[in-house]
């Protein structure tokens, strides 16, 4: 599952356990604890490994195959698999997908038609692209809690404990070419160094077209039965002096890796063990039932309603025009994946026993916290403070977050124009800032091109309209930003709200300096007061910034009130269950998940296979609907049964199958790996009957949708003849 990027966090800064020992299936573990905490177990469901040859800071081992796809700012967003020794990685298609996109044109389609490098000189550089290799995890929680008790003031907590993790990253990166991190877990419980090797030369290889990459689409997309060839193609290069490179540069080599995973074609059966290594984004499993009721109420369905208008608008666009579709296909298969991820989380939320099973393991809990006096002193009233933060959270999340989605989503340019508000500053002294104004101009002209790279101005004007209506309807007059009342009611006189509104996009789209290249480039070469002052899309900027300081102060109060009780909270549950082995939940640092190959019942009467056949693509096949297209040349091998030696036993294909791994969004891409340390597929989606899983674990309904290494390997070899590559890998039976 592809990391839906913070899209919300980045405007504003939101467990279970386990007898003593670990159940499978559930946790996404520290690899630098297996052999500690978990390796018996996994030894018992069918590990051949041993715990060194997993993580090991002394020699090569597992570990050092898996890699963080990150974008070259550092944000990580997938996992990849290192699977020769020639630094060649396996990822999903969708993790690929922007790269496919930036890639492709109408005359160079890989994104519809897929691509095979045929030789390494046509490998295609990615310079928006970097990947990392964790080196070490080291515990650190002893140094960087130092002198914190419980009675420590919060913001004393903060600084002291920001102090510790400079210093521990500072001596981690001394005489090295390293990165380094220090990771919080259980919510400030304890504390982990992570040192990384960071690889900036990635190229493309190759991927499939999108008709099998993203074969069923977003209707497909987070449910089983699934047909989808999600993966893609590339490799890692490095210096030719053997170190790793900043970025592209054609003397690079290709990267000789510590280890990499061979690939098995022997295929799996119902109960084989399976373990999934990756970098899991984000989950919040000790959050409490009712930080589970805000969400199913209020903050899923801000989101959802806001990013649904979004999302036709752009469709409709794409819908009739290709450059449009690819230009916004990737922005938009990341809005329609989170879309439907907390959709699904509301429908769980409320069709399933999550919020029930929390409400016990509260009961529970507060009857032991009120058992004796010191835990009723600690814990006694958390869990009621917890309750009354969340009640006065939803509303203020509603009214903070409409507001960000519309500046975030609703114009590409809104974004822009606050890039330019220092210059309202500077021109309080048009004369005497002349220099400083020209100065700011010249160096904002640099980044115009590709602010309008992508740039559809009527898809704009589509989008943003309808995003300020969604605003008014879903906020009462009261309850919004001033910008409203105070700027567009006031100066685009209509005789509805609507009006108001339609008036004020056209000043916007036939006006404002943004929304047009040749207006902004004009602006910057003479950048005058004047022109500022007019510019409605700034005006509105401006005014909302100005009012938004009530909201922000609404949000942010209980905001912060609830990260200190959740960390209250999650220490006394691990009091409470002191015998319990707990894992920490997913932050994008290195873990390991170990279950085994699984079926499940969705619901009354029905029982999944856990495995699906080629079969499945032809029956699901629709040349009417873009999502279902199959394209010929499988067909044509289909008919003639040539699998090669990608069949399984009954002489069919394999195409996905369900392992009980606990996943989540991050993880997409990783490697899912038999007894023996072999690639067995590539982790890539979760279940629609129990998309609450970032939220708790349910070991009957929660399935990972893995992509069988034969299909792969098939549609590689077989169907696009890439014997380059298959020679190159390690293939076994
Ligand atoms: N649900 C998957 C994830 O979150 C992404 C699947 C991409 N495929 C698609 N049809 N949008 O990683």
């Amino acid at each position: 599952m592809k990391r839906i990027s913070t899209l919300l966090l980045c405007l504003f800064a939101g467990a279970l356990w386990l007898n003593a020992t670990p159940e499978p299936d559930e946790g996404m573990w520290l690899p630098n604890k297996i052999a500690q905490l978990n390796y018996g177990q996994m030894q018992k469901l069918g590990c051949k490994l041993t715990a060194e040859e997993i993580y090991s800071i002394n020699h090569s081992c597992l570990k050092d195959a898996i890699f963080q796809l990150q974008s070259a700012e550092g944000s990580g967003f997938c996992t990849g698999e290192i699977v020769s020794k020639e630094g060649l990685l396996f990822t999903n298609h969708h993790c690929g997908y922007e790269s496919i996109t930036k890639l492709s044109t109408t005359e160079h389609n890989y994104l519809d038609n897929g691509y095979w490098a045929k030789s390494k000189e046509e490998e295609l550089s990615c310079p928006w692209l970097r990947v990392s290799r964790v080196v070490r995890i080291d515990d650190v929680t002893d140094r960087v809690l130092k002198g914190i008790t419980n009675e420590t003031p919060e913001n004393e907590r903060a600084k002291k404990v920001g102090e510790a993790m400079k210093e521990i990253i500072e001596e981690a990166k001394k005489g090295n070419d390293y990165e380094a991190s220090v990771e919080e877990m259980y919510k400030g419980g304890e504390y982990y160094l992570f040192v990384y090797e960071i690889f900036g030369d990635v190229r493309f290889v190759g991927a499939p077209p999108s008709s099998i990459g993203k074969f069923g689409g977003d209707t497909d997309n987070w449910m089983w039965p699934r047909h989808t060839g999600d993966f893609s193609v590339f490799r890692v290069y490095m210096s030719p002096d053997g170190k790793p490179s900043k970025e592209y540069n054609k003397d690079n080599v290709p990267y000789k890796p510590l280890h990499h995973l061979p690939i098995s074609i022997k295929g799996v059966k119902e109960g084989d063990f399976t373990m999934i290594m990756g970098y899991p984004g984000s989950t919040e499993r000790f959050l409490c039932s009712y930080g589970m009721k805000y969400k199913r109420d209020w903050y899923n369905p801000s989101a959802v309603n806001a990013l649904g208008v979004k999302l036709g608008a752009m469709k409709e666009d794409m819908d009739v025009d290709d450059n449009i579709r690819l230009a916004m296909a990737d922005t938009y298969a990341s809005l329609a994946n989170g879309y439907k991820l907390w959709g699904g989380e509301i429908a769980t939320l409320k069709s399933t026993n999550a919020i029930q099973l929390k409400e016990e393991e509260e009961a529970a809990f507060q009857k032991w916290a009120n058992a004796n006096d010191s835990r009723k002193k600690l814990y006694g009233t958390v869990l009621d403070d917890l309750k009354s933060a969340y009640e006065s959270y939803g509303q203020a999340t509603e009214d903070m977050l409409l507001i960000s989605l519309l500046l975030s989503q609703g114009s590409d340019m809104t974004m822009n124009t606050l890039q330019m508000l220092p210059l309202s500053r500077m021109f309080e002294d048009e004369k005497g800032n002349a220099d400083q104004i020209k100065a700011f101009c010249d160096e904002f002209a640099q980044g115009v091109d590709e602010m309008y790279k992508n740039y559809y101005v009527n898809t704009d004007k589509k989008t943003f309209e309808r995003m300020l209506n969604h605003y008014i309807k879903t906020i009462p007059a009261e309850r919004r930003v001033s910008a409203f009342s105070d700027y567009i009611f006031k100066n685009f006189k209509g005789k509805t709200e609507e009006e108001s509104i339609s008036k004020f996009i056209n000043a916007v789209y036939t006006k404002s300096i943004f929304t047009d290249k040749n207006r902004l480039n004009a602006f910057l070469a003479k950048p005058n007061k004047k022109a500022f002052d007019s510019d409605p899309l700034l005006a509105f900027a401006k005014a909302v910034y100005g009012g938004i300081m009530p909201l922000q102060m609404a949000f942010v109060g209980p905001m912060n009130k609830i990260e200190t009780l959740e960390r209250v909270y999650t220490q006394g549950l691990r009091e409470f269950e002191k015998d319990r082995v707990f894992y920490p939940d997913a932050n994008s640092t290195l873990r390991l998940t170990y279950g085994t190959v699984q079926s499940y019942a969705p619901r009354d009467g029905v029982k999944y296979k856990y495995l699906t056949y080629i079969d499945g693509i032809i029956e699901k096949e629709n040349p009417n609907d873009p999502e279902f297209v199959v394209p010929k040349e499988l067909k044509e091998l289909y008919n003639k049964k040539q699998f090669g030696r990608y069949a399984d036993e009954t002489g069919n294909l394999p195409v996905c199958f369900l392992s009980d791994n606990d996943i989540t969004g991050g993880n997409s891409g990783s490697p899912i790996i038999n007894g023996k340390g072999e690639l067995i597929g590539l982790a890539f989606d979760g279940n629609w009957e129990w998309l609450c899983s970032n939220l708790i674990f349910s070991p009957e309904m929660q399935r990972t949708i893995n992509v069988d290494a034969r299909y792969v390997l098939w549609v590689i070899d077989e169907l696009y003849g890439a014997k380059n590559l298959i020679n190159e890998l390690d293939i076994r039976k």
